[in-house]
């Protein structure tokens, strides 16, 4: 993306000469610095590795000869006193805005407190603080989704599967069988997907019997374990998997691939993020569907946020709810559409 550039030769020599000062605060110079201090809950998490590259570069696209952007990532690795001593870290080394993915959306305080001592506004994404913590401070913000929206439309999506294919009811009772592979316990992304996808199904007219369900924290490999275990205690019985992501709905056709099921006795697979491997597999059919999860709008309006709460320029045009949420909607992908979600990623 394109951003002003002003190209006066006092501004470059003011900006050189902030440089080599370090992360001085902007009144001292004629350029301003946007440092952003991002600490994510678990970077081997697909989604969130793929939400912080777009975050990176279109921050970095803001940068030019009258601002300076700095972006530092932090790996909590799951750890959520890990991720507060990184908060502290960040903030001691001179970063004026925080970018949080907590580890614990129900544990934010320490970080509010120690962003609020040093006057550094806050942004939360991908994992909502509760909304009594959200109103701890009037400097902290909110960059999501709606996780009731990915649900209904995981189960619209594979409502449409299902009433446009007769045999996906292998065993023709009248009802699906199903298995549901879930997030983190706690995550509002989780309960909230799995209800509202099972919903939708039934209120479409689907009768639905519940076979299991397993919980497999985002993660491929134990969503695979999982899923072997599943499909022991149910074998040739499993119609339709759910699964509240990609990365767990492959999980699960990994269990299958590994013992040996041929295609025509698979059930129908549905994800949620639309990852570049989720993409891939819609694209060729592995999964029946995903929702997109809209990384580079969550990116992008990650970025806005930040350089418009430093240069408190360009917030009039952020589009909140809440005053201080802003949710990026969800999309349908189906093998028909996805060929336009894969462009979307490439420059
Ligand atoms: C969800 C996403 C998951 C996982 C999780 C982590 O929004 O769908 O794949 O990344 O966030 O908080
Ligand atoms: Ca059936």
């Amino acid at each position: 993306m394109k951003r002003r550039k002003i190209a006066a030769a006092v501004l470059l020599f003011a900006i050189s000469a902030a440089g080599a000062s370090g992360c001085q605060s902007s009144q001292e110079t004629f350029g301003e610095k946007v440092y952003a201090g991002v600490t994510c809950y678990d970077q081997s998490d697909t989604f969130v590795s793929e939400l912080l590259d777009c975050f990176k570069e279109e921050l970095e696209s803001y940068g030019g000869d009258t601002l300076e952007v700095n972006v530092t990532v932090r790996d909590a690795a799951g750890s959520q006193r890990t991720q507060n001593d990184q908060v502290k870290e960040l903030l001691d080394g001179g970063c004026n805005v925080l970018c949080v993915n907590l580890v614990d959306r129900a544990d934010p305080s320490e970080i509010i407190d120690l962003a609020r001592e040093q006057e550094v506004p806050v942004i939360f994404f991908n994992r909502e603080p509760v909304a009594e913590d959200m109103l701890q401070w009037d400097r902290i913000y909110y960059v999501g989704a709606d996780a009731k929206q990915s649900g209904v439309m995981q189960g619209e999506l594979a409502a449409d599967v299902i009433q446009g294919d007769s045999s996906i009811d292998r065993n023709r009772d009248g009802k699906i069988q199903y298995v549901v592979l879930e997030g983190e316990a706690g995550h509002q992304d989780a309960i909230i997907r799995t209800e509202n996808a099972v919903d939708t199904l039934r209120k479409k007219g689907i009768q639905l019997e519940k076979l299991s369900y397993g919980i497999a924290n985002w993660n491929r490999a134990q969503a695979q374990t999982r899923m072997m275990q599943i499909i022991s205690e149910h074998p040739n019985k499993i119609e339709l998997v759910l699964a509240n992501n990609d990365d767990m709905a492959l999980g699960a056709l990994d269990a299958y691939e590994k013992l040996n099921v041929t295609e025509s006795a698979l059930p129908v697979f549905f994800g949620i993020d639309g990852t570049e491997v989720g993409l891939e597999a819609v694209a060729d059919s592995r999964l029946s569907g995903t929702v997109y999860n809209d990384k580079e709008g969550q990116g992008e309006a990650m970025a806005k946020l930040a350089v418009s709460l430093i240069t408190g320029k360009g917030m009039e045009d952020m589009e909140f709810e809440k005053e201080r949420y802003v949710y990026l909607p969800y999309s349908k992908v189906t093998s028909e559409n996805v060929s336009e979600f894969i462009r979307k990623r490439e420059p």
